[in-house]
């Protein structure tokens, strides 16, 4: 487990004081995979760098397994980093070394006996599919291949916790797809919790259990990550959620649905792990006189999980669309009344 308490750091720019995190407090449980999302500048590098003392804070304390990490003696600090991977956007591989030699470092570095090395890159590099790649510079590799490197460097150790900064911002979609993929796999086989910094909504989506927002040093919001794509409420937030679920009415019908004359409401309706959202509509059809009209209607996957966003005009006596509003309730349907600017 990883704990933030009412972490803050302050960097001095020249003179001037960045406050990078403000009172930043956060549980990370084992085998989670938490996403960290942001614009630039919001802190998430710094925060990802207090977790293995690469960044000290100013004040408050970083607990990774009960243990204060900025409180270590040096010894016990090395022994802690060895449980810590960490990739990054550029890969941060050495040119002048092999794949296989990138691997070993690590371990190198922590006087692991020889023999013992080989047995351990042969593995890890099997397991992120590039033992025919032992041998190479990694100038001659792909940017998703170099990641695998990266990957496997960080994991050479064997540590319980990987650390991703960005880690897929330099590949393209379909590259970014496949280690997301193996991060995943990761997780899932090995139980290792991923800590994940993006500025991306989707790859959260894809493989994130929680997530927090940051924003100018702060976390504005946390959560679930399913709960957090059907309730964003900061406004970031809900930015960031567009980005995958654009759940707004669209332009060309906005005229038409204004000009309704009978009483009317535009409803926002959200489905969870929803068997049918036809069977709940038609029920509302059958049960009340109302009309409803389906104006912007996703299904998303989200880690095993499905959200239903589906927005509705639904056109009645005031009464009628009162008691559909209740019954969408009685449903487990979330609903919210959406007004058109
Ligand atoms: N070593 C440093 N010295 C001074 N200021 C720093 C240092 N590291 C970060 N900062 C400042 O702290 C703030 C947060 O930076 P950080 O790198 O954590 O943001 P980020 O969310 O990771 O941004 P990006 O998405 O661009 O990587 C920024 O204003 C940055 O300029
Ligand atoms: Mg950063």
């Amino acid at each position: 487990m990883i704990e933030f308490r009412n972490v803050s750091k302050t960097f001095n720019n020249g003179g001037s004081a960045v406050e990078a995190l403000k009172d930043i407090n956060l549980t990370i449980q084992d085998g989670d995979i938490y996403g960290i999302i942001g614009f630039s500048g919001a802190g998430k590098s710094t925060l990802l760098r207090t977790i293995n003392a690469l960044e000290t804070p100013s004040s408050g304390s970083v607990l990774v397994d009960g243990e204060d990490i900025n409180r270590l003696s040096k010894q016990r600090l090395r022994e802690k980093r060895k449980n810590i991977g960490m990739i990054f956007q550029q890969f941060n591989l050495l040119e002048t070394k092999t794949v296989y030699d990138n691997v070993a470092l690590p371990l190198k570095l922590n006087r692991v006996p020889s023999k013992e090395i080989k047995k351990r890159v042969d593995e890890i590099l099997k397991y992120v599919e590039l033992e025919d790649k032992k041998k190479v510079y990694p100038s001659k590799l792909s940017g998703g291949q170099k990641q695998r490197v990266g990957i496997a460097r960080a994991l050479a150790t064997n540590p319980s916790i990987l650390l991703s900064d960005e880690s897929t911002s330099a590949l393209d979609p379909k590259t970014t797809g496949a280690i997301l993929k193996l991060l995943k796999k990761i997780n899932r086989e090995l139980g290792i919790t991923i800590i994940l910094i993006t500025h991306e909504m989707n790859v959260i989506q894809e493989i994130c259990n929680h997530v927090a927002v940051m924003e100018n040093g702060r976390i504005v919001e946390k959560g679930e990550v399913i709960e957090i794509f059907g309730s964003p409420k900061e406004n970031i937030t809900k930015n960031f959620v567009k980005t995958v679920i654009n759940d707004s009415v669209p332009e060309i019908l906005v005229n038409g649905i204004k000009s309704e004359k009978r009483f009317n409401k535009v409803l926002r309706l959200k489905f969870l792990d929803s068997e049918s959202t036809d069977s709940v509509l038609s029920g509302v059809n059958k049960k009340y006189d109302v009309e409803t009209n389906i104006l912007f209607a996703n299904i998303s996957e989200i880690q095993d999980r499905v959200l239903g966003i589906i927005i509705i005009q639904i056109i009645g006596a005031e009464s009628e669309v009162a008691g559909a509003e209740s019954y969408f309730a009685e449903h487990n349907v979330g609903c919210r009344q959406i007004f058109l600017d």
